[in-house]
């Protein structure tokens, strides 16, 4: 309607002239008195930081008063039946009065066009045609309700609905952004108070009642309330007293001191009688935090508690700065230091809350108006669209439901020129996705607005079960700013940048690191290796490190200050606390970080060695080789400063496991989690060669005297079962990792040891017969039985070094710490298994001597060499005497001399 408006300038211009407008707030004589006139209401605010009070004069005319707005694109009086979304939006301008500047506590009539009177209508809106924005509205009540109901003349003299919680009836400016409301009720023992500021979501707005009888030293003893909203963006507010200049410290013994919640110091307290501050309403709009609380003038507890001397000068304290979530030691969200200049960040001033005071004029302009999600997009980024209810849209009104990106709500998205971006549409079959030039979309043709599309189409729809796979490449002819939207149903969507040259254009590889939270890039070259990496969750610095955990770490911090200076910070880690955080001094250039949103992008280029000339100093060992896998690991957190650090700057997110970054090749692996068949695997060779095989070799060696085959069928039983569990520890091995990857010294050890292991019960199947007893050994007896001891022995050898570069792998894998024990502990088991055999191999020569010096009757076949006669079952059993094990051969001994 506005635009046909637009297109007949000239006749505007003569009805304009005809109608004297602009000229005189009453233009036109409008008797027509209303059952609404004197109906007073107040603004609820929607956006644009509208605040103000209406009052209908009559039918067609209403004053506006104490109004304050931020400017819009082509913002009018706009009526409509009801504030739902499609009647709002199907509603009409009601007035040739433009809403052109900024309001700043203003107070005019805005008179109605010649058709329109406001009883037709049912409620008045601020709107902005241009992006179908809703600023601010006000209800009508029902007219034949009015006049129905019996109040004198019908009309509504002084009927005021009132009680928007954005309304406060007093204004102090605290700072630039920072706006203290409130609204005194000494009937009911309260007062309402608003804390209003332009400033992070991520920061805490405190007021407060100083210690009345402090002369200076404000802060402590005071009595504050500390708002600001969580990290799911739900508002909050909590009652503090300050008993220390710091961060809230909960000492050894449980006590408290600090900044801290009242119910930190007493935690046994019967639910809230030491909280004496109540939630009443909190928004974030137009990167402006408002939250309203309720505190009672008298109090309950003496202890933490100022009461609010109402009617006299009192002095208040105020500060804004950042809040460091909950963690496990202290599940709070406590106040940092605020920092900053003072009137800045705090301050302090008198004030006697009786008075009315409003010194706020207009609204608080904040800088960065952004609050979305901003999603930046690289070519690994897989987009996935849903739908679900609108919580936080930025652009009301808006449908019930509107787009989730990567489950986030309407968030800004990021492209890159050149860099394909990949949707995986699922919002079900009533959302058609498409990307067009239009910032409402649904079908702008329907609005004879004409609209580029990008991408998608009545097609480009899906669900769960069968999402719709999209691409779309912005190319060098994309603007720098588009939108997607649904083609069915109007401001679901909200905003694409394109850009030039993001990350992934300026650096040759990218990875995800551990959590899909962090992308790392770097580009190499001959001397020197840039690196930029970005978080993709909010947070207030970033650190990625190289090595296998934080302890044993080369960290590189970036954090943005609040006044905007941006650092990247080189550290050494060597512990788990902030004392073990050593800064060191490496030669970073082309350092950068910025943050966006809360999210935090950092780039810096070094050396690869850093050639120092006093190689003590960490920083000098930390070389990058390009052939090797450098292991990343990242944390991000609340609060990093250049000075000393403290537990506060403990990080609230951190990977998981470290990602090993191949510089060479451009791509990555997971380190992964000692798995269980691989440790099944391990243990089971342990048992063979380190248990089985050699038991059976020992059976042979020195068992052969024991009477009956015996030595033979324990020599027998423990080498086949020692085969067979290497046969299924290799299976194993080969299943989990798919295959055989030969490159590794331990899979040539082991092969050959079971290469070696496998031969002998094919040659001892071949054997030769053994001649008859007595008679000498034929020379192929011989021959084999050389072959078969020294085959055996060899693959033992094998065995050993398999396990030990087995352990090897396992700790370049995993990290060292656990596999140096398991080192020594099969450095001891096979140190223990040499004494015994030295000791075995001892009596056992011992033996021999006696058998051929001796006077029993033992002298028989090959007494000379007891190998050759290795796998004879009957060789020397039935002479010999009935000697079952070693020890009984010990206590026997006597009985032998
Ligand atoms: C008010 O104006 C309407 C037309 O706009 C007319 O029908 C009605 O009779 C008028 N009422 C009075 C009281 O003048
Ligand atoms: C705003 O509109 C009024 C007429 O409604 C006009 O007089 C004024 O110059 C405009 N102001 C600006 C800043 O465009
Ligand atoms: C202030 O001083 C008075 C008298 O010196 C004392 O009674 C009162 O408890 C003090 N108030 C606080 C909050 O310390
Ligand atoms: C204080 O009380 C309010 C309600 O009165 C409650 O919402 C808030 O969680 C309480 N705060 C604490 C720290 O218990
Ligand atoms: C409060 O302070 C103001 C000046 O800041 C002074 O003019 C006024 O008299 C004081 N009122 C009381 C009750 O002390
Ligand atoms: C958009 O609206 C126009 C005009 O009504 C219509 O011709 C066109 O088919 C619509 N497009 C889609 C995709 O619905
Ligand atoms: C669209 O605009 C053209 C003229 O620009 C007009 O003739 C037509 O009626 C308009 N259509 C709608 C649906 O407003
Ligand atoms: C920002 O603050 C830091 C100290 O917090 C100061 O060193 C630096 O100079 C400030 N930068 C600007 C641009 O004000
Ligand atoms: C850092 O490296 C640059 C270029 O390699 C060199 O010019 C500069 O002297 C180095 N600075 C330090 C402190 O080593």
């Amino acid at each position: 309607m506005i635009l046909r408006w637009r297109l007949s300038i000239a006749a505007i211009c003569i009805c304009a002239v005809l109608l004297g407008c602009d000229s005189d707030p009453v233009r036109r004589t409008c008797s027509n008195a209303t059952a609404l006139s004197g109906f007073m209401s107040e603004f609820k605010m929607v956006q644009h930081q509208l605040r103000g009070y209406f009052k209908v004069i009559d039918n067609c005319s209403f004053e506006v008063s104490r109004f304050d707005m931020l400017p819009g694109a082509d913002v009018c009086w706009w009526g409509a039946v009801s504030p739902g979304f499609d009647d709002i939006t199907a509603g009409f301008v009601i007035s040739d009065d433009k809403l052109n500047k900024t309001y700043r506590n203003d107070s005019f009539v805005v008179s109605l066009r010649e058709n329109v009177s406001l009883d037709q209508i049912g409620v008045v809106t601020v709107w902005d045609v241009q992006t179908e924005s809703d600023f601010g509205y006000v209800v009508l009540p029902n007219v034949s309700e009015v006049t129905s109901a019996p109040s004198p003349g019908g009309e509504m003299e002084g009927t005021r609905v009132y009680g928007e919680p954005t309304m406060l009836e007093n204004c102090r400016v605290l700072s630039g952004d920072y706006q203290l409301r409130w609204t005194l009720d000494v009937d009911r023992d309260f007062i309402e108070i608003g804390l209003e500021a332009a400033t992070g979501m991520q920061n805490y707005m405190a007021f407060g009642w100083a210690n009345p009888n402090a002369t200076s030293d404000f802060m402590m003893g005071a009595d504050v309330a500390v708002t600001g909203f969580t990290e799911e963006g739900l508002p909050f507010v909590d009652d503090y007293h300050i008993t220390g200049y710091s961060e809230c410290i909960i000492n050894k013994d449980g006590s408290a001191s600090g900044v801290c919640p009242d119910t930190i110091y007493e935690p046994n307290d019967p639910i809230g009688s030491v909280n004496n501050t109540e939630f009443l309403y909190g928004h974030r709009r137009d990167g402006v935090s408002f939250i309203r609380y309720r505190r009672k003038l008298s109090v309950s507890d003496n202890k933490y508690d100022l009461p609010v001397k109402y009617a006299e000068n009192a002095t208040v304290i105020w500060a804004l700065g950042l809040m460091s979530p909950p963690d496990t030691l202290r599940p709070y969200y406590l106040p940092q230091n605020h920092g900053g200049e003072e009137s800045v960040a705090f301050g302090h001033l008198v004030l006697n809350v009786s008075e009315h005071i409003n010194d706020c004029l207009g609204p608080i302009d904040a800088e960065d108006k952004e609050d979305q999600d901003l999603i930046i997009v690289d070519a690994n980024t897989q987009l996935v669209v849903t739908s679900d209810e609108a919580l936080h849209y930025p652009n009301p009104p808006n449908p019930a439901k509107v787009l989730y990106i990567n489950k986030k709500e309407a968030p800004v998205l990021r492209v890159e020129r050149g860099v394909p971006v990949k949707f995986s549409i699922q919002a079900g079959h009533d959302v058609a996705f498409y990307i067009t030039s239009d910032p409402l979309g649904g079908n702008a043709t329907l609005r004879n607005m004409t609209e580029i599309i990008y991408a998608g189409g009545p097609d480009s729809q899906g669900v769960l079960t069968s999402p719709l796979e999209l691409t779309w490449a912005p190319d060098r002819n994309t603007p720098d700013l588009v939108y997607y939207q649904s083609l069915y149903r109007e401001k679901m969507g909200w905003k694409i940048q394109v850009v030039d040259g993001g990350l992934s254009d300026m650096y040759n590889n990218s990875v995800v690191l551990d959590d899909q939270l962090v992308n790392f890039y770097w580009t190499l070259s001959k001397s020197s290796i840039s690196i930029a990496a970005r978080g993709e969750k909010k947070s207030n610095y970033l650190a990625i490190g190289f090595g296998s955990g934080m302890i044993r770490s080369y960290a590189y911090v970036g954090w943005v200050e609040l006044n905007g200076t941006a650092h990247v910070n080189t550290y050494w880690i060597d512990g788990q606390d902030a004392s073990s955080v050593h800064p060191t001094n490496e030669n970073l250039t082309h350092v950068r970080c910025r943050s966006e949103n809360g999210i935090i992008t950092m780039e810096f280029t070094r050396p690869i060695d850093p050639l120092c000339s006093h190689s003590d100093r960490p920083e000098c060992r930390n070389i990058i080789d390009p052939t090797t896998p450098l292991r990343v690991i990242w944390a991000m957190g609340a609060k990093w400063t250049d000075g000393g650090l403290t537990e506060s700057n403990m990080h609230s997110a951190t990977s998981q496991r470290p990602i090993r970054v191949l510089l060479m090749r451009g791509s990555a692996e997971a380190e992964q989690d000692l798995r269980p068949v691989l440790a099944v695997h391990g243990f089971m060779m342990f048992l063979a060669w380190g248990i089985l095989l050699p038991g059976g070799i020992l059976a042979a060696r020195y068992l052969k005297h024991v009477k009956g085959n015996g030595w033979y069928k324990i020599h027998l039983y423990l080498q086949y079962s020692g085969l067979s569990i290497i046969f299924l520890a290799l299976l194993f091995a080969v299943a989990e990792l798919r295959g055989f990857r030969t490159a590794s010294s331990h899979v040539k050890f082991g092969i050959t040891a079971i290469v070696f292991a496998f031969v002998q019960p094919l040659n001892a199947y071949f054997r030769p017969e053994r001649p008859a007893a007595v008679e000498q050994s034929s020379s192929a007896r011989v021959a084999w039985e050389y072959f078969h001891v020294i085959v055996g022995r060899c693959g033992i050898v094998f065995g050993l070094v398999a396990l030990f570069t087995g352990m090897k792998h396992l700790g370049e894998r995993y990290g060292g710490e656990n596999v140096h024990g398991l080192d020594w502990a099969l450095i001891f088991w096979f140190s223990i298994s040499a004494l015994s055999v030295m000791y075995l191999e001892f009596q056992e020569k011992r033996r021999q001597r006696e058998r051929i010096f001796g006077s029993s009757d033992w002298v028989l076949g090959n007494s000379d060499d007891d190998e050759t006669d290795l796998l004879s079952p009957t060789a020397n059993g039935k002479d010999s005497l009935s000697l079952t094990t070693g020890r009984m051969e010990v206590q026997l001994e006597p009985l032998n001399r």
